[in-house]
């Protein structure tokens, strides 16, 4: 993006506006934007050609997340999301950790792993070795099954095995599938290797499949945020005016001890993990989404991975360095840019270009970037003032749609029901009424 992804007010304008700022700042064209967009992209024809038994199309909303630099570029990052809050919050996050440079991340390897399965082995442990020494046999049989992979720069590049015990051995074979996901790739080099590695291990071939723990795919994002951006929104300094029961507000380095001992309690605890890492998931899974990739395969694979010591762990933990708090992220990433869902599905191609990524590296750098903003806002609020007066806030103005307002009527009712705190249905329904006899 040559423009930045800072745009104060964005979320004022109205939508056409909004698709006019991003078409601007991406150079993607008005037209596709919108055509893209409209219905969310799919009709119901090419719906019924991508799964089965299909009735219809069901929508979700798709935003951006605005103010994310990730190694120095700027990225305008749509998200596809039901929660409200969650776009919001990324970037509120990212616009902090921009003022220390934004996020770096890298993919640290790029294989994904093909497992394949032998059961009932006589001798595991001379099976093992015989794989072993065939590897630059069970190599060339791989690169043969995935001549376009080969092309294209990619392919298998190892070989490793290992004695499950109860005679049951498993080979992993290491594919660089590009800017693939690559999970058909990985699933014809699987079984192409079937059959050769049943009969050198001397057993009966089981199953064989991609796995989705792909720890040899990682990627490692981080962010460094100085105590001042953290303080919490100034409210009336005067105590009458406060709310009784709010917390006292905290300086900037109140936040971040205040951080780091959320991040601990995530450390200590497999049940706050669980909800630490949902939050971070709130930011990877929306991009995950947005640009048509497997949100399954990228969930399974972030649970197995904080697992992986056999304590389940936060897959981000946040420290405090002088005036700064920093964050670490990692986690198993395979996503594409290629192939899949994107082959038929104009909404996940606009996105990767509003995103304007160039590999599926990229895009997994950005996306575990905007995880790591998404942690950093929950843990803010739930550190500091709770989360559920700005997620209530936004929340309002789902309610105030369902209860009928249109147009400015949303902004105005959403206002007035948070103002008074009873964000209900029934109360949006009073304050429209009251609205429009006003008018
Ligand atoms: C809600 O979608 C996500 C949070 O629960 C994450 C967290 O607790 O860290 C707010």
């Amino acid at each position: 993006m040559s423009e930045g992804s800072r745009i104060p007010g964005f979320y004022k304008l109205g939508l056409a506006e909004r698709r006019a700022v991003v078409s601007s700042r991406t150079r993607v064209d008005l037209a596709e934007l919108e055509h893209a967009l409209e219905a969310g992209g799919l009709d119901t024809a090419t719906a019924d050609k991508v799964v089965e038994n299909v009735l219809g199309i069901y929508g979700l909303p798709f935003g951006v997340a605005l103010n994310v630099r990730v190694n120095n570029t700027d990225r305008l990052v749509p998200m596809v999301v039901e929660e409200p809050s969650v776009i919001a919050a990324a970037s509120n996050a990212a616009r902090m950790i921009r003022q220390s440079g934004g996020f770096r991340a890298e993919v640290v390897e790029s294989l994904m792993i093909g497992q394949v399965q032998i059961t009932d082995v006589e001798h595991p442990a001379d099976a093992v070795a015989r794989l072993e020494a065939a590897t630059p046999r069970l190599l060339e049989l791989a690169t043969k099954a995935v001549p376009n992979l080969i092309a294209r720069g990619g392919g298998p590049r190892a070989i490793d095995v290992r004695d499950l015990g109860q005679r049951c051995i498993v080979l992993h074979v290491l594919v660089d599938c590009r800017d693939a996901m690559g999970a058909n790739l990985v699933n014809t080099i699987a079984e192409a290797l079937g059959p050769i590695t049943a009969e050198i291990a001397g057993g009966k071939l089981g199953l064989r499949i991609l796995s989705n723990l792909c720890d040899r795919r990682r990627v490692h994002a981080t962010c460094r945020v100085h105590a001042r951006e953290l303080v919490s929104s100034p409210r009336s300094s005067k105590p009458s005016d406060r709310d009784s029961d709010a917390p006292e507000e905290l300086d900037g380095l109140e936040v971040v001890d205040a951080i780091v001992s959320a991040s601990r309690f995530a450390e200590l605890d497999p049940y706050r993990a669980a909800t630490h890492n949902k939050g971070i998931m709130n930011g990877i899974d929306a991009v995950v989404l947005a640009t048509g990739n497997d949100f399954r395969a990228v969930e399974a694979g972030a649970h197995a991975y904080a697992a992986r010591s056999g304590h389940y762990a936060p897959l981000a933990v946040w420290r405090r360095d002088g005036e700064d708090l920093v964050g670490q992220l990692e986690l198993p990433l395979s996503l594409g840019i290629v192939g899949g869902t994107l082959r038929v599905h104009p909404t996940a191609r606009l996105a990767l270009k509003i995103l304007g990524v160039t590999s599926a590296d990229e895009l997994a750098m950005v996306a575990a970037s905007v995880g790591l903003a998404s942690n950093l806002s929950a843990l803010r609020a739930l550190a500091t003032e709770g989360i559920q007066r700005g997620h209530m806030s936004l929340h309002a103005r789902s309610v105030a749609s369902a209860a009928g307002a249109l147009g400015d009527e949303v902004e105005l009712i959403a206002a007035r029901i948070a103002g008074v705190g009873l964000i209900t249905v029934e109360s949006a329904e009073r304050a429209l009424a009251q609205l429009r006899s006003s008018r």
